[in-house]
């Protein structure tokens, strides 16, 4: 195991280093001071501080980057040739990122105070706009790295569309916030929109920068969307159970704001109390610790857990089958079951 431990780690370091110069390249992190606008980006990146003074701090886990690049290397392509999609990838997560923080009213990300909190709520949006267009602007740079002009379309093409369904996923989770009854088929279709799909475009973008056939890019997409609903059922688990000193996000706020996650959806339908609980209006004072003694008591955790599972094993069953035997294929393998095990 060890030889594939070790090329795992120098290879995931290159790669998120790659795609970090590429990612600085494209939001105009040089050594010149940035300005303001610049700033607020750079902040969210992880690049400078509050003050805008340069900083290292741990800006991400950078997994879809990663997952992109290293599907492009067990496909069988120069993994260099995807950085700018893995560099887009990125980049547009981190634009929903930012505006999915003033949508669930969350002060926290990554350890560090959240854009809106520092600067209000236009300018973070403002901040989002820019970064979704930054994400356009570093696909297209596909091209200097000679990948050719139709897979470039074609790749610009998917961005957009993944666009709409990660849109339409987040309109849902919204929009279930003030609804009481919502079925675990509805909050599967959100999550496949708001967290899935994105995952999912990474893999595809990286077989599609290797240049493999449909079939076999829409494998590597099938692997990825598995992948990532189990990521954001055990996401759904952290923001209820987990640390907040572990997973840097405030933990409860998932609670606070009456969001249908999964172990919620689970708990509403098996007890009473809970139902009342989340009817009472106004919340009691301690509606977060009430809830949550509830939840545990349903065995919501558990379930959700078991949901999880079921993902891991689909997503490892597609895994193999675009896998197969080949050499390339032991990073992505590694990552994949690194991911499926996370604490953070
Ligand atoms: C957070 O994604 C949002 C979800 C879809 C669950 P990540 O857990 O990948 O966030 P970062 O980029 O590592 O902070
Ligand atoms: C993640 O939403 C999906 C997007 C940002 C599009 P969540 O609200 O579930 O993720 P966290 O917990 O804030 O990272
Ligand atoms: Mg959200
Ligand atoms: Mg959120």
């Amino acid at each position: 195991m060890q030889p594939t431990t070790d090329t795992f780690t120098t290879l995931s370091k290159t790669m998120i280093a790659a795609v970090e110069t590429e990612m600085r390249s494209v939001l105009e992190a040089g050594d010149a001071p940035p300005d303001l606008f610049q700033g607020m980006m750079h902040y969210h990146m992880g690049w400078v501080d509050a003050d805008l003074r340069p900083v290292r701090v741990h800006s991400g886990k950078r997994i879809r980057p990663l997952l992109c690049l290293l599907c492009c290397h067990a496909a069988g392509g120069d993994w260099e040739q995807a950085v700018p999609a893995a560099a887009a990838i990125e980049i547009l997560h981190n634009f929903t990122l930012i505006h999915d923080d003033i949508q669930d009213d969350s002060p926290t990300r990554r350890g560090r105070p959240t854009l809106w909190t520092l600067w209000g709520v236009p300018q973070a949006i403002n901040s989002g706009d820019a970064m979704f267009a930054a994400a356009h602007l570093a696909l297209a740079r596909l091209l200097d790295n000679n990948v050719p002009a139709a897979a470039v379309v074609r790749a610009l093409r998917r961005l957009d569309e993944t666009c709409m369904d990660l849109t339409r996923g987040q309109y849902a989770d919204m929009r279930f916030e003030t609804r009481a009854n919502v079925s675990v088929d509805e909050y599967l279709e959100m999550i496949r929109g708001k967290t899935a799909v994105l995952i999912a475009l990474s893999a595809e973008l990286g077989a599609l920068v290797a240049g493999k056939d449909a079939q076999t890019i829409a494998h590597f997409a099938a692997f990825a969307l598995n992948l990532g609903l189990a990521f954001q059922v055990r996401d759904d688990i952290l923001g209820i159970w987990g640390e907040e000193a572990v997973i840097g996000k405030s933990a409860a706020t998932d609670i606070v704001t009456r969001k249908k996650s999964l172990p919620v959806l689970y708990g509403l339908e098996r007890s009473e109390a809970l139902r009342q609980l989340y009817a009472a209006d106004p919340a009691p004072a301690d509606f977060v610790p009430r809830a949550i003694a509830l939840l545990d008591e349903a065995e919501a955790r558990p379930y959700a857990e078991t949901q999880e599972r079921a993902y891991t094993d689909l997503a490892l069953g597609y895994l193999g089958e675009v896998a197969g035997i080949h050499h390339t294929s032991q990073p992505l393998i590694h990552l994949t079951h690194q991911l499926l095990g996370r604490i953070s």
